[in-house]
């Protein structure tokens, strides 16, 4: 889980990642106070000799909805450092845990049509459910995933 100490690389890292579609930093403050069972991260555990101990690898954000079966992913980045060493999966495999404990029976996230990371979900058990061609806005196609649990 995440701590008051994780916010600012979260955000740098949330920035790197999305550009103008990254989350506000003050969101991952609040959200730090809703749902603090729902926002992971991984750190270097000195794995990354290039990166300090501690330093901020990954993390990830879900979300329970009114309907209490519904879970959403809402994020998933990981440092360029850090691709390809599993970390995206370990997060995602971690959230997917976290929400099923919590009675979600369907998880959904969304992931734009050129990102190639919708491999990695699949992997993880997610299927194509439906497009939307302004799902954020003109221009702005998302997938949306489902994984029924
Ligand atoms: C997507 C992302 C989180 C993946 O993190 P990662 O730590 O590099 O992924 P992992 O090393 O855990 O990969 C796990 C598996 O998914 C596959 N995978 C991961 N990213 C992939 C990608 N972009 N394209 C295709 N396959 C991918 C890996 O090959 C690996 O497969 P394997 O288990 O068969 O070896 C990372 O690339 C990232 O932060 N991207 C920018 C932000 C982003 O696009 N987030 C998703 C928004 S929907």
């Amino acid at each position: 889980m995440a701590t008051k100490a994780d916010m600012a690389e979260i955000f740098q890292l949330e920035q790197g990642a999305f550009g103008t579609h990254c989350y506000p930093d003050f969101l991952f403050r609040q959200l730090l106070d809703l749902w603090p069972s729902y926002l992971l991260v991984a750190e270097n555990e000195a794995a990354l000799s290039q990166l300090p101990v501690g330093a901020l690898l990954g993390y990830t954000l879900g979300g329970v909805g009114e309907a209490k079966s519904q879970g959403w992913v809402l994020s998933l980045a990981v440092t360029e450092q850090a691709r390809g060493l599993g970390i995206g999966k370990a997060l995602l495999q971690h959230l997917i845990g976290r929400l099923t404990e919590e009675g979600c029976q369907q998880l959904r996230l969304t992931v734009h049509p050129d990102n190639s990371a919708a491999g990695l979900y699949h992997a993880l058990g997610f299927e194509h459910e439906s497009t939307e061609p302004d799902y954020f806005g003109p221009n702005e196609p998302r997938q949306v995933l489902l994984h029924t649990v």
